[in-house]
Formats: structure tokens, C-alpha cells, sequence
């Protein structure tokens, strides 16, 4: 795969939130690139704007002003066929919250958004079986998720966000709510599944050991977004 052609692109990204009189402004005239097969984390304290910045990368929002391009198309220019293809087919997800549904397996889980596209059921099954084994859940793919481990469902929620095969996966603290050793199980994985699937990735977090693992750094402070280097943590 070619690793250098442009992925994300934003250009003078602005987000303010308006509720009545009151106007939030997070963050002004972000601009940056993001090329294929990098691993970017985006760190910044809490409200510092991480959730509000993947949220217009993945067209889940829309900015105030400004402009995100994938792979030189303006995402604001998408209808609404477009959008909803581009979170379906070009992204995974994964949260803070797993968003999974605990009633269903660990399976019904990973393939629903590929049944969603339009997937028949057994090659859905069969690509979810093997993304388990991926995340190291093969035993455990016909678990209720309500059963799982907090660590074990990030686990399941990694395998859902591969299953379309997206170009980029967007992670958002995807181990706050982790103890530490479940923490490091799952960043190690985000970082094999990124090679592994020639992922382009972004990782917005506020725990170091965690950003230590992308390739290089963004920093978000009051409002801008500066070139960050990850302090060492042993
Ligand atoms: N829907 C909303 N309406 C109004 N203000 C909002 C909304 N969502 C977020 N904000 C505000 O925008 C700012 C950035 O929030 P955001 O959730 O993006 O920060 P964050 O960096 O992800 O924080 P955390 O590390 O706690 O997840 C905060 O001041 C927050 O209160
Ligand atoms: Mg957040």
C-alpha cells in the first residue's frame, strides 16, 4: 500500500457550541494533515476538544466553520447516502463506551454493521470468527457482551470497528475506562491492528502510555493544535 498519500485533511476546523446566548468556542482554525497508514494520537486534557474533533472527522457533527477532506473530498460536500457510507464502510469506531449490545454475542455484535451494509450472513460470520480470533476472543464468540469483561468487550468493540474493513479507525479513549493491565492489552492490539490491516489511525486520549504507541503526536489546548512530543513514561 502506498504509505504517504493524504488521508484526513482539515483545513481552518472550527467548532463553537451554541446553546441560547451562551457560545462555547473549542477549538479555532485547526489545520492538519494526516497521511495513510500513520498512527495519530490526539491528547489534550478533559474538554479540551478530543471527542468534539473525532466527531467531525468522522461526520458524526458538523464544524461552525471550516472544512475535513478524506482523501481530497470534502466530507461536507457528502449527501446523506454519502455520509452514512462513509461511517459505515471507511471508518471503525471505537469508544470510551463500548456501545455494544449486551443481549447479543460477542459475534452478533462484530457483524452487525456489516449485515447493516448489506453482507450476507455467512460471509459475515465467517470474517467476524476470524477477527475474534484476531483480538484474541475466539472462545468467546457466542458470550453475551453483557457478560464480558470491561477489557474483553473493547476487545469485541476493536474486532466490530475492523469488520467493514475501513480505511481509518478513530479511537476515543478507548481504555479510560480500563484497569491498567486491560489498558495495556488493548493499546498493544490498537497498534498490531493498525499495522496488521494497513489502518490509518486516530487516537484521541489523555494517558500518555497510551499515545505512546501512535507514531506522533497532536496536541490540543485551548483551542489550537500544536505538533506534541510524548513524554517517555517507563
Ligand atoms: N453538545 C455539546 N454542547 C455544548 N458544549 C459541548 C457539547 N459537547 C462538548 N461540549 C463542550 O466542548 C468542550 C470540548 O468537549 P470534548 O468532549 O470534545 O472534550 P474532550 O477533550 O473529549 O474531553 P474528555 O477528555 O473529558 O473526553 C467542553 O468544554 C465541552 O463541555
Ligand atoms: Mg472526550
Amino acid at each position: 500500500m502506498n504509505q504517504f498519500f493524504l488521508m484526513l485533511r482539515a483545513e481552518n476546523l472550527t467548532k463553537i457550541y451554541r446553546s441560547g446566548e451562551d457560545e462555547v468556542m473549542v477549538f479555532e482554525n485547526l489545520n492538519f494533515e494526516i497521511h495513510a497508514g500513520e498512527f495519530v494520537a490526539v491528547v489534550g486534557e478533559s474538554g479540551a476538544g478530543k471527542t468534539t474533533l473525532l466527531h467531525l472527522l468522522a461526520a458524526l457533527d458538523t464544524p461552525t466553520r471550516g472544512e475535513v477532506y478524506f482523501l481530497r473530498e470534502r466530507i461536507g460536500d457528502y449527501t446523506v447516502r454519502q455520509r452514512a457510507a462513509y461511517r459505515n464502510e471507511k471508518i471503525g469506531f471505537v469508544w470510551q463506551m463500548h456501545y455494544l449490545l449486551p443481549e447479543f454475542s460477542a459475534i452478533e455484535n462484530v457483524i452487525m454493521p456489516s449485515l447493516i451494509r448489506g453482507e450476507d450472513f455467512e460471509t459475515a460470520r465467517l470474517r467476524g470468527a476470524e477477527l475474534l480470533a484476531e483480538v484474541g476472543l475466539a472462545q468467546a464468540a457466542e458470550r453475551q457482551v453483557g457478560e464480558l469483561s470491561g477489557g474483553e468487550r473493547q476487545r469485541v468493540a476493536l474486532a466490530r470497528a475492523l469488520i467493514n474493513r475501513p480505511q481509518l479507525l478513530l479511537a476515543d479513549e478507548p481504555t479510560g475506562n480500563l484497569d491498567a493491565r486491560s489498558a495495556e492489552r488493548v493499546s498493544t492490539l490498537l497498534e498490531k491492528l493498525h499495522r496488521d490491516h494497513g489502518l490509518t489511525s486516530v487516537l484521541a486520549t489523555h494517558n500518555m502510555e497510551l499515545a505512546q504507541h501512535a507514531d506522533r503526536a497532536l496536541r490540543l489546548a485551548k483551542g489550537k493544535l500544536t505538533e506534541a512530543v510524548i513524554p517517555e513514561v517507563s
